[in-house]
């Protein structure tokens, strides 16, 4: 039990039409790979939801006026940014609005930029707008990930046009300080590039630090900034398709909702009764939640680095996922091999970073654990072998 609520519970998700498990059915290896936890939704957000399934008319929905108040709260209270409601766009998956912003701004053959490693849509969704997709290698100093500002301005051209940036950080879990913010909004400032923050995971910083919004950061940069944020990854919800843009400029937001309309599907009324129970009802869940995570992180972190000779991870930030170096064993296929062991884990190629892995600790400490010794025993068979 962590603060009354009970993470450590193991709930049956085989047969349950969850992406994650499905994916090995009939087969005895635990799924480390996407991300959604395997945690039930907090009691605030079931109850919300049943109440809205007993009523039983499931027409189109508009947004709770009550849920535009509570986001408005929600940004001032967190991050001291006010917004109004009218810079608030709603949309069914943060994936949907990073394809929406490669479309809405520029030309065919124009770029987009972005840091690698990356959340592999950051790479699919340039080309699926006929742009191509320019990566700059996240450097590395104190031993942890950190963007080189200077990189990002050399490669910019003259048919550059948008800055992908993920903040926290999926895959290597960062939260990017304030001055390090600070100089990639110059750049775009100074080089008149539109920066697309994913802040999906802003909830679930691990290590105690402020998030900072990049629109936060100024007036200018806020006026060429498209927050996306969604209550899917920290509560757990992200199969209720409820997510939201916040984009200030006028100008930006028209072209954004021109691009998307008519083939992004409006929110469903359950995604709106969750999303506003989560935002309104479920801060002492996400507190705890955060204290369970950490406690995952801590263990992964010990066990990976001072258990697993060949294998080493950072200390995660924010996020529940886990980036593990596996390159001294070289292993010529990561993904395959602790398949083979037991664990399902996402492949660090489709992150643009071969010989990595991403792993998933949103899930009981015993199943984690269960998790953990296998990786061990993949690896020590193969010393042996
Ligand atoms: C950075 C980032 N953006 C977006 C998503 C997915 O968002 P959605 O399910 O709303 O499309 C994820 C999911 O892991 C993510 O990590």
């Amino acid at each position: 039990m962590s603060n009354g609520f009970d993470f450590d519970r193991v709930i049956e998700r085989r047969n349950t039409d969850s992406l994650k498990w499905h994916k090995y059915e009939g087969r005895d290896v635990i799924p480390l790979w996407v991300a959604d936890m395997d945690f039930q939704a907090p009691q605030a957000i079931l109850e919300a939801l049943h109440r809205r399934v007993e009523h039983g008319v499931f027409g189109y929905a508009v947004p709770p006026e009550e849920l535009t108040q509570v986001l408005v709260e929600r940004m001032a209270e967190k991050y001291r940014w006010v917004i109004k409601p009218s810079w608030i766009v709603w949309l069914p998956g943060v994936v949907s609005a990073l394809n929406v912003v490669c479309r809405a701004f520029g030309d065919d053959g124009d770029e987009v930029l972005t840091f690698r490693p990356i959340y592999p849509p950051f790479l699919s969704a340039p080309p699926l707008s006929r742009r191509s997709v320019k990566t700059i290698p996240l450097g590395r100093k104190g031993g942890s990930y950190v963007m080189d500002a200077d990189r990002f301005e050399q490669e910019i051209t003259a048919r550059s046009r948008i800055l992908l940036l993920c903040n926290p950080h999926n895959p290597v879990g960062r939260r990017f300080e304030r001055r390090e913010l600070e100089r990639i909004a110059e750049v775009c400032l100074a080089h008149d590039i539109i920066l697309c923050s994913d802040e999906i995971h802003c909830d679930l910083v691990l290590d105690g630090g402020p998030h900072t919004p990049a629109a936060t950061l100024g007036p200018e940069i806020s006026a060429r900034t498209i927050t996306l944020m969604a209550p899917s990854k920290t509560f757990n919800i992200p199969g209720l398709s409820c997510s939201f843009a916040i984009i200030e400029n006028p100008d930006l937001r028209r072209r954004f909702n021109k691009t998307h309309s008519g083939i992004v599907p409006w929110i469903n009324a359950l995604g709106y009764a969750a999303c506003l129970a989560a935002y309104r009802d479920c801060e002492p869940w996400r507190q705890a939640l955060i204290d369970y995570l950490r406690g995952n992180e801590q263990l992964a972190y010990r066990f990976i680095n001072e258990e697993i000779p060949g294998l080493a991870m950072d200390h995660v930030q924010a996020t529940y996922l886990a980036w593990i170096d596996t390159r001294p064993l070289g292993l010529a296929n990561p993904e395959r091999f602790f398949e083979l062991g037991g664990v399902g884990l996402s492949d660090g190629k489709d992150f643009l970073a071969e010989g990595f892995v991403r792993l998933n600790f949103g899930c009981p400490r015993a199943t984690l654990l269960v998790g953990l010794e296998r990786i061990k025993h993949a690896v020590a068979n193969l010393r042996t072998t």
